[in-house]
């Protein structure tokens, strides 16, 4: 596999799909309260998503050595660090859960973007990893433009997560998105400034830091997807798919329900219209 360069069609195709992703997060945020289950979040996501005329990229997805998966969306809750399966379990005050959305377009474009939420009032701890996962997240966003490298990327999320005491998962990273859910280039979210691939512009990839409390170190569970936290400790993950600009990048997983932008951000963020 090699790495797919989008030209204008293709943006303009990744501009949609992503919008689409994550306006599919803006209509469940209010829905996503205590007493819901994971379940019925996983079916109103298949309700918008059939009303917007998209389909989910993840159900039904099977990469090599892994069982079918079975949900429209993941929901990763507490030291579920991600591929969290729905399941009819309420979620309860004080709970964190990550809820990740892939669509596809009728044109066969792919749009992936995850948030955290906070369910009712949380740990200071639990707010804490959430909010420095979303910075570490945009840090990692900030260093995306033409020359750059994916290095840069991964050390601005690990220096900056490492330095509050928390940890970065390995085991799972970014990766290239378009006509194909999961693309070269892996966007690892630790690494070496000036190592790795070189950015050029028309690049599409996820960045989807997993940051643990505790230590780095997960492990599956018997479902075949689920992953949790080896410690049980808690687990946050953000998600955007951006694009490498002739000038710098543009997050294309923005709508009118997105999370405000941290203030140093000072890049060319901007919702896709
Ligand atoms: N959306 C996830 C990602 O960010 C992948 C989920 S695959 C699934 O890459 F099968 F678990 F849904
Ligand atoms: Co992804
Ligand atoms: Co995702």
């Amino acid at each position: 596999m090699s790495i797919t360069i989008k030209d204008a069609a293709g943006i303009a195709a990744m501009r949609t799909a992503c919008r689409l992703a994550s306006e599919v997060l803006d209509f469940l945020t209010p829905h996503i309260q205590p007493g819901i289950t994971t379940l019925e979040i996983d079916r109103l996501a298949a309700a918008h998503m059939a009303a917007q005329g998209t389909r989910s990229a993840t159900i039904g997805y099977q990469p090599p050595g892994y069982p079918p998966y079975p949900a429209h969306l993941c929901t990763s809750v507490n030291h579920v660090v991600c591929h969290g399966i729905p399941a009819d379990k309420p979620l309860k005050k004080g709970d964190i859960v990550n809820v990740d959305v892939t669509v596809i377009t009728p044109e066969g474009w792919f749009g992936d973007n995850s948030r955290m939420y906070e369910i009712g009032e949380c740990s200071i701890a639990a707010r804490r990893l959430c909010q420095l996962t979303y910075q570490s997240m945009w840090l990692g966003i900030e260093q995306v433009r033409p020359g750059a490298r994916l290095g840069d990327v991964g050390h601005a999320i690990q220096k900056f997560a490492e330095g509050h005491g928390l940890s970065v998962v390995r085991e799972f990273c970014g990766h290239g998105i378009g006509q194909r859910f999961h693309e070269d280039p892996q966007v690892l979210h630790y690494g070496r400034p000036g190592t790795g691939e070189e950015l050029v512009p028309g690049m599409t990839f996820t960045i989807e830091p997993m940051v643990n409390i505790g230590r780095r170190d997960i492990k599956e569970m018997n479902d075949g997807w689920t992953i949790v936290t080896k410690d049980r400790s808690l687990s946050a993950q953000w998600e955007h798919t951006v694009l490498v600009t002739p000038t710098g990048y543009e997050v294309l997983t923005l709508s009118a329900g997105s999370p405000a932008v941290p203030d140093f951000v000072q890049g060319m963020a901007r919702a896709a219209a």
